[in-house]
Parts: structure tokens; sequence; C-alpha cells
């Protein structure tokens, strides 16, 4: 059995600060924050939250999908940036959408969270426990940006995307994910409730602190190679692929990916100009949005990539 996308749904805040805001805040200008990374605009939370957010994709991907909250076996959320620590996201989606016979819990891979969630998911279905699987990727970065550091306040913004699985007739699932814990202090945040830790304090280590470089490097090798890797399990050639989702991080990451693939940028399609890098909700994002413009049509063969903090890097082969 393999799990099949038939439904997606996305939120993004309305509130949003373009990069002349951000000029008036640090030491930075829109033209810099352009040419390196593509980002224009990021949405930033106001009265929502982590899962607000993820409670308002979920309804739209079960409504999008035609599939009712008491259909669903298993919810997945893959975030690092609730305000909640217990109860865990996916219970709380769970109570929010009515989703009775559901269980569910949240798994943490950073900015590759999405692929891993989509990866589980799959792996359950495969195993037949699961038939009826809604995935979430929800993320409030701006709660753990420094908004003192240009190094990484330009990059980031918050919102959620969603997409429900449902089981089928397929070729057995081929998943490929990455960590090398190795290189983790190239992106790092502390948790606010570790011991010692005085609420209220100034503590830099409980920001995103980020290598950009290092970051960049290991994105532009390691995702190729990873996008090869997984078309080779499953026995597909690069040109036969339609589109390349990859995490919306940069859009000179994204650029060089393709290069390096060969392949024409119009197959890697980007709006983090507007959103900014949304961690493990960027690519849900993205696919909502194709999806509700009517880009996709049944039989397409997507790639979903991810890479971020860990290090943590994967990708996925689906058919719409
Ligand atoms: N505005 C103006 N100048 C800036 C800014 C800014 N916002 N930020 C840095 N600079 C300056 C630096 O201080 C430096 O100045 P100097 O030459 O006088 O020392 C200069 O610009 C160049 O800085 P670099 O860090 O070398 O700039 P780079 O071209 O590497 O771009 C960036 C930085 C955009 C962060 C890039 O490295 C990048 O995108 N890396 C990948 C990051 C990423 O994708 N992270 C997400 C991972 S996903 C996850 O798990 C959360």
């Amino acid at each position: 059995m393999i799990g099949r996308i038939c439904g997606t749904g996305s939120y993004v805040p309305a509130h949003f600060l373009d990069n002349n805001d951000l000029a008036k805040i640090v030491d930075t200008n829109d033209e810099w924050i352009r040419e390196r990374t593509g980002v224009v605009r990021r949405h930033i939370i106001e009265d929502e939250t982590m899962v607000s957010m993820a409670v308002t994709a979920s309804k739209r991907a079960l409504e999008n999908s035609g599939v009712a909250p008491e259909e669903l076996d298993l919810i997945l959320v893959s975030t690092f940036t609730s305000e909640v620590l217990l109860p865990c996201a996916a219970c709380e989606v769970q109570r929010e959408i009515g989703a009775v016979n559901a269980t569910g819990f949240d798994l943490n891979a950073a900015c590759t969270g999405f692929v891993f969630a989509y990866n589980t998911a799959q792996a359950y279905i495969a195993s037949g426990m699961y038939r009826t699987v809604l995935v979430i990727g929800s993320e409030s970065l701006s709660n753990m940006v420094n908004w003192e550091d240009r190094g990484t306040c330009i990059l980031f913004g918050d919102g959620a995307g969603a997409v429900v699985l449902k089981a089928g007739e397929g070729t057995p699932y081929q998943p490929v994910t990455y960590s090398d814990g190795g290189k983790g202090s190239a992106l790092t945040c502390m948790s606010r409730h570790r011991k010692g830790w005085i609420s209220g304090a100034e503590d830099l280590d409980s920001y995103m602190k980020m290598d950009g470089q290092a970051v960049f490097k290991f994105a532009v090798k390691q995702v190729p190679e990873v996008i090869l890797e997984v078309l080779e399990k499953v026995d597909i050639p690069l040109e036969d692929i339609d589109y390349f989702i990859l995490h919306q991080a940069n859009k000179r990451i994204i650029e060089a990916v393709a290069k390096r693939l060969k392949q024409n940028i119009d197959k890697f399609p980007m709006n983090l100009d507007e959103y900014g890098n949304t961690s493990s909700a960027s690519i849900p994002i993205l696919l909502d949005e194709m999806n509700r413009e009517g880009l996709f049509q049944r039989g397409q063969k997507l790639v979903l990539a991810g890479f971020g903090a860990g290090l943590s890097w994967g990708a996925a082969c689906l058919e719409w």
C-alpha cells in the first residue's frame, strides 16, 4: 500500500514584515536581502499560535480532500516552535478538528521535518497499521528569532501547511532521509525550559543561531545528491519529474540545486519571496498553493526535498 495525497491546506498570518520594515530594526536593506536570499516579505503571527495555524491548515486540507475528520487514523505534526509543550500539537489538532478516531504525535526534524513526517506516514500506511493520515508542518519561527541578528531575522516567517494521505494500491514507498549530528552546531536553538535559565533574562542561546555559509554549502551539496538517490531507488529518470518541491530556504540554494541537476528552473516552484523560510511548513504551503492554482494533474511526478538543522536532509518521490 502507498499513501496518496488527496487534499491540501495551508494558513499564513495576514500580518507581514517586508524588507524595508526590517531595515528599520537591523542594519540591512531590501537589495541585500533580495539578492542573497530572494525573500521580500515574511508573514508573522499576531493572535495566532503554531497550533491555531496547524488547525486552520488541517481544516482546509480535510475540506479539500473530502475526508471527514472521523475518518482520520493518524495525525503527525512536524514542528520545533510550539508555544505549548504539553499536550502535544497533534492532540490539540485532533480535538479542534474533531478527529475522534485518530491518534497522533509531534516530531521535530527542523526544516526537513515535513519530509520526515511524510515518510513516517508512508511507513505506517505501508505496514497496514493506518490508512488515512493527516500530515502537518506548522511553525511560529518568529518566537525563536533574535530580531537584533540581521544574519537570521531576515530569513524566517510563520505559517502552516497540511496534506491528507489515503492508502491505495501503488509501488512500495522508498524513503531517503539522513542525519549528521556531528555538524549539529551549524544551526542551534536552546530550549527556554532548561535548567538554570531564568525566565525573562536575556539569553541569546534561546534564539536561533546559524552558521549561514556552512548551511548553504551543505544544502547545495546534499540536496541534489539525495534527489538523485531517491529517483534511483524508484527507477524514475530525472527528466520525468514534473516539479521539484524544495524546502523554501533561499532562492540561491534552489537555483544551485537546479543547476547541479541540469534541470530547468521552471521545474522548481518558489514562494519564498512572499513567506521567507517557514521551516517544516514550507513544502506543504507550496504544495497547497500549487494544488489550488490547478497546477497538478493526476499522474504527474513530484520530488519533495528538505534540509536543515541536525544537520538533516531527505527526499521523497510521489505521483500526484
Ligand atoms: N544585511 C546586510 N548585510 C548582511 C546581512 C544582512 N541581513 N547579514 C549578513 N550581512 C553581512 C555580513 O556581516 C557580511 O559582512 P562582512 O563581509 O563585512 O563580514 C556579509 O554580509 C556577507 O555575509 P555572509 O554571511 O557571508 O553572507 P551570505 O552570502 O552567506 O548570505 C545567508 C547569508 C543569506 C544567511 C546565507 O548564508 C544563507 O542563506 N545560508 C543558508 C541558510 C539557511 O538556509 N538556513 C536555514 C536552514 S533550515 C532550518 O533548519 C531552520
